[in-house]
């Protein structure tokens, strides 16, 4: 079961062919096939992947003038959806037409929205200047295709006590320092805001590595937001020991934005967009790839661990599982997601109850 009511990403702008004889994206998400291309306005737009006439998806078509060609007798659709062309004949079929999905690009991203298009809102899509901002935030992005359900990734993004074991060689370093950090949570209603602080500890090997601290020790941060159903925003970063990261002086020391965006593809699968911003040597192209790179193989490691419990879940289903005091944010968040979708079912049960004579 998925939030349908609001909006996922469905791809990077840069993944949308444009041209003429561009191949359209195909992307299953929420369990349904969808095909994105950018119209001839430039304009990306949503269809459902399936051609009106006998059925072959059409992301094996190619980008046209008029819109998205069917790789197989050649219909053309819009990017409403509705058919504009028929080979060898000039009548266009009644019940022509294909579904078509809100789809709105906004900081780089395609967002989707898969449920009712008329609650389709762009102004609820959440903000992230920073893919806009090159000057002061460089950065460079990536997608994992990562075969576990999506909320093992949001769950994992809720609890960063795994960095010292999972990451122990990258961002992590010291695990203590993570299972020690002090927490503050803030509760929202469509999802929390936590800063976990780790004061007058050694910087991680990514820090280290990125600039030169004027100090052996520094204070670390790690800001997250989470906007359910699938996207947190990241702060984190380390300044000397005992100048004033906690009261809001950041600057001069190491300090990186990520994103992480999560999209259900099916049941036991997911999309994870991410991008890595460099606050710290913006001046330095190497700077932003050593970033990138070093992010790159961290999530990589995350990759291993959640396609590895999803394996072990399934292995066994009836398990109970115990909580412990680190899986709070995480428990919030479930909460939330579980309330989101309470409210969409006891909605869609209404909807279909007789009309009252
Ligand atoms: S199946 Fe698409 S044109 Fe025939
Ligand atoms: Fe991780």
């Amino acid at each position: 079961m998925f939030i349908r009511n609001d909006w996922y990403i469905a791809a990077w702008a840069s993944e949308i062919g444009s041209k003429p004889g561009d191949k359209p994206l195909g992307r299953k998400i929420l369990n349904e096939d969808v095909v994105l291309f950018r119209d001839q306005q430039g304009k990306v737009a949503a269809l459902e992947n399936r051609c009106a006439h006998r059925g072959v998806p059409l992301s094996c078509g190619e980008i046209v003038e008029k819109g998205i060609q069917c790789g197989y007798h050649g219909l053309i659709f819009n990017s409403t959806g509705a058919c504009v062309e028929v080979p060898g004949q000039t009548v266009i079929p009644p019940r022509s037409t294909i579904r078509s999905y809100p789809l709105v690009e906004k900081d780089q991203f395609c967002w989707i929205w898969m449920g009712d298009p008329a609650k389709a809102d762009p102004s609820k899509i959440i903000d992230y200047p920073y893919h806009n901002d090159s000057r002061n935030w460089p950065h460079k992005h990536d997608m994992y295709p990562i075969k576990c359900n999506y909320m093992l990734l949001i769950d994992n993004l809720m609890d960063l006590t795994h960095l010292g074991f999972v990451h122990k060689k990258t961002i992590g370093g010291n695990a203590r320092v993570h299972v020690d950090a002090k927490m503050d949570t803030t509760r929202k209603e469509n999802g929390l805001h936590y800063v976990r602080w780790m004061l007058d500890c050694i910087p991680p090997p990514t820090y280290s590595k990125s600039v030169k601290f004027g100090k052996e020790r520094v204070d670390r941060w790690q800001e997250f937001e989470l906007f359910v159903p699938g996207a947190i925003v990241q702060w984190s970063g380390a300044t000397d020991s005992g100048t004033g990261a906690t009261e809001g002086k950041r600057d001069g020391g190491f300090s990186l934005r990520l994103f992480h965006g999560i999209t259900p593809e099916t049941d036991k699968s997911c999309f994870y967009f991410w991008s890595a911003a460099n606050g710290y040597r913006q001046d330095d192209p190497a700077a932003t790839e050593q970033l990138f790179d070093e992010i790159a193989i961290t999530f990589k490691e995350d990759w291993v661990i959640l396609e590895e419990q999803q394996v072990s879940l399934d292995r066994y289903p009836d398990r109970n599982y115990v909580e412990i005091a680190a899986d709070g944010a995480r428990t919030h968040a479930n909460k939330v997601i579980a309330r989101r979708l309470a409210e969409e079912a006891a909605e869609s049960a209404k909807k279909s109850e007789p009309a009252m004579a």
